[in-house]
C-alpha cells in the first residue's frame, strides 16, 4: 500500500532553532534572543521563575549556522530525497524593529534559500511566525496591543512581496497554543509572561486576527495561486479500546477545552474555521473572554486552504459512566529521550478528528522525536529508535488515509538537530546530526530510511527496516 500520488514528503525547521547569525547583516533581536542572553539558568535559582530559563545556558546565537550553510543543507535535503521543506522566516531578520525599515540582506537570505530549494526540486513551505517575536514590538505591548495585527500584516507583506512569486505554500502562525500558553501564560517560554486569563485571551485574540490579516495579505500580494493555512498543535486523544464509546470519548475530549486555559484545539480552530469561539470555552472564561469588535471574527475566519497539525503524542481516553476519562499509562510505556510518550495512534486519531470537524485538507506539519544520538566509531549515526518510531506513526497515518482522511503531506521534525528552545541542544530531533562544536553534519540512518519511504511513496513501510544496514 502506498500514499496518494501527490502526497508531499518533507522535513521541517524554524528560523531561530537553526539559523544562528543572531547579529549578522543587520538582524534585529527577538524575544528568544533576550531570553537566551539573560542566561538566568547559570549558577542557580532564577529570579521569580520556577524553571531555569535554558538548559545549560545555551543560546541560539550560532545554532546550526544554517544562515551561512544553507547551500550545504539544501544539498543534504536533496540527497535524502525530500520533496518539500518547511521553514520559517525570522521576522526581526527582515524587519529589525518588526515594522518600518526593511533589512534587504535578511530578505536576500530567504530569497537565495527559496531559489536553492527550487533548483533542487524541493517545494518550499513557508511559515511566517514560529515564535521569535521582534523584541522592539514586544516592548510596544506585543500581542497584547491591538496594533499587533497591523504589524503582522506589514511583516506578511514584506515577505510576500519578495518571495510570493515562487513560494506557493504558506502558514501564518506555528503553534499558537505554545507561544501563548507557555510564553504568555505560564512564563516558561519567551517572552516569559505570566498573564492572567483575560490578558492571555486578549493576546490570543490578536494573534488569531493577525492570522486572518496574514491570510488576506498573502492572497493579495503573492503572484499566482497560493495555498494558505496555519500550523497549530493538535492536542490529541485516542480511544483506549476499539469500542464505539471510547472512540466517542476521545473525539469528545479533543473537541472540548481542557483544564489548562488555552491548551486545546477548538479555541483556535473553531474561531478560524467556524468564525466563533466554542461555547464551552466562552462559558468557562465568562467575563474574561475577549469581546470581539465588529468584524473581528470575520477577519479571523478568512478562508484557508489547509490546516497543518503538529502531533508528537497523544493520550488514551475511555468512556466511564457516560463521561470521558483519561487513562493512566502503564509504567513501562515507551518514552522518547525527551520523555514524551510514544503514541503512534495519535497520527490516526488526530488528523481524523481535525478532518471530520473542519472538513479541510490536512498536513502533518511536524512529527518526530528526540533520541540520544551520537556519531559512532564507524562515522555513522545509528538511530534505530527514530526509524521504529517514525515507521509506527506513518503506518497509522496511512491507515487514516485509507479511512478517507484528506491528508496531503507529512513533514518530519526536524531536518537538523537544533536548538530545542528551553532544552537547548540537549534534545536531538534531527534526521541529520549536527556537532555543535564543529557544526559538521552527519546524515543519520533514519534519514536514509526515510528517503526510502519517500521514494516508494510509503510502500517500504511494510518492510522490516532492521534486516539491512542503512
Ligand atoms: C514543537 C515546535 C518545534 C519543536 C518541536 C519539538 O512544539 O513547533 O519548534 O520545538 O516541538
Amino acid at each position: 500500500m502506498t500514499f496518494p500520488n501527490n502526497f508531499v514528503w518533507g522535513a521541517a525547521s524554524s528560523a531561530y532553532q537553526i539559523e544562528g547569525a543572531w547579529n549578522t547583516d543587520g538582524r534585529g533581536e527577538s524575544v528568544w534572543d533576550t531570553m537566551c542572553h539573560a542566561r538566568p539558568s547559570v549558577g542557580g535559582p532564577v529570579n521569580k521563575f520556577p524553571q531555569p530559563a535554558i538548559w545549560n545556558g545555551h543560546t541560539g546565537d550560532v545554532a546550526c549556522d544554517h544562515y551561512h550553510r544553507s547551500s550545504e543543507d539544501v544539498a543534504i535535503m536533496k540527497s535524502i530525497g525530500l520533496k518539500a521543506y518547511r521553514f520559517s522566516i525570522s521576522w526581526s531578520r527582515v524587519l529589525p524593529d518588526g515594522i518600518g525599515s526593511i533589512n534587504t540582506k535578511g530578505l536576500d537570505f530567504y530569497d537565495r534559500l527559496v531559489n536553492e530549494l527550487l533548483a533542487a526540486g524541493i517545494t518550499p513551505y513557508t511559515t511566517l511566525f514560529h515564535w521569535d517575536y521582534p523584541e522592539t514590538l514586544f516592548r510596544k505591548g506585543g500581542w497584547l496591543n491591538r496594533d499587533s495585527v497591523q504589524w503582522f500584516a506589514e511583516f506578511a507583506q514584506v515577505v510576500a512581496d519578495r518571495l510570493g512569486d515562487r513560494v506557493k505554500h504558506w502558514m501564518t502562525l506555528n503553534e499558537p497554543q505554545v507561544f501563548l500558553q507557555f510564553g504568555h501564560g505560564d512564563g516558561h517560554n519567551a517572552p516569559r509572561l505570566r498573564l492572567g486569563t483575560r490578558e492571555l485571551l486578549l493576546a490570543c485574540h490578536h494573534a488569531l486576527m493577525s492570522h486572518g490579516r496574514g491570510v488576506q495579505v498573502l492572497r493579495a500580494r503573492c503572484k499566482g495561486p497560493q495555498q494558505v493555512g496555519y500550523a497549530p498543535v493538535c492536542v490529541t486523544k485516542y480511544p483506549f479500546t476499539d469500542s464505539k464509546e471510547d472512540q466517542a470519548a476521545a473525539m469528545q475530549v479533543m473537541a472540548s477545552l481542557e483544564d489548562h486555559n488555552i491548551w486545546c484545539n477548538t479555541w483556535y480552530n473553531d474561531a478560524i474555521f467556524f468564525g466563533r469561539y466554542p461555547e464551552d470555552g466562552l462559558r468557562r472564561f465568562g467575563a474574561d473572554a475577549p469581546k470581539p469588535a465588529a468584524g473581528d471574527m470575520e477577519l479571523i475566519s478568512q478562508k484557508c486552504d489547509f490546516i497543518g497539525v503538529n502531533i508528537y503524542e497523544g493520550a488514551p481516553v475511555r468512556m466511564r459512566d457516560g463521561k470521558p476519562e483519561l487513562v493512566t499509562r502503564e509504567p513501562t510505556h515507551p518514552l522518547t529521550a525527551y520523555r514524551w510518550p510514544v503514541e503512534p495512534k495519535s497520527l490516526y486519531w488526530g488528523p481524523k478528528f481535525i478532518h471530520e470537524r473542519y472538513k479541510i485538507p490536512v498536513y502533518i506539519t511536524e512529527n518526530g522525536l528526540s533520541c540520544v544520538d551520537w556519531v559512532s566509531m564507524d562515522g555513522r549515526v545509528h538511530d534505530p529508535q527514530r526509524i521504529d518510531f517514525t515507521r509506527r506513526y506513518l503506518l497509522e497515518l496511512r491507515r487514516a488515509v485509507t479511512d478517507g482522511v484528506d491528508l496531503r503531506g507529512y513533514f518530519h521534525w526536524s531536518i537538523l538537530d537544533n536548538f530545542e528552545w528551553n532544552e537547548g541542544y540537549k534534545e536531538r530531533f534531527g534526521l541529520v546530526h549536527v556537532d555543535f562544536t564543529t557544526l559538521k553534519r552527519t546524515v543519520k540512518d533514519s534519514a536514509r530510511w526515510y528517503g526510502n519511504v519517500i521514494s516508494t511513496n510509503g510502500k517500504s513501510l511494510d518492510e522490516d527496516p532492521f534486516t539491512r544496514a542503512w
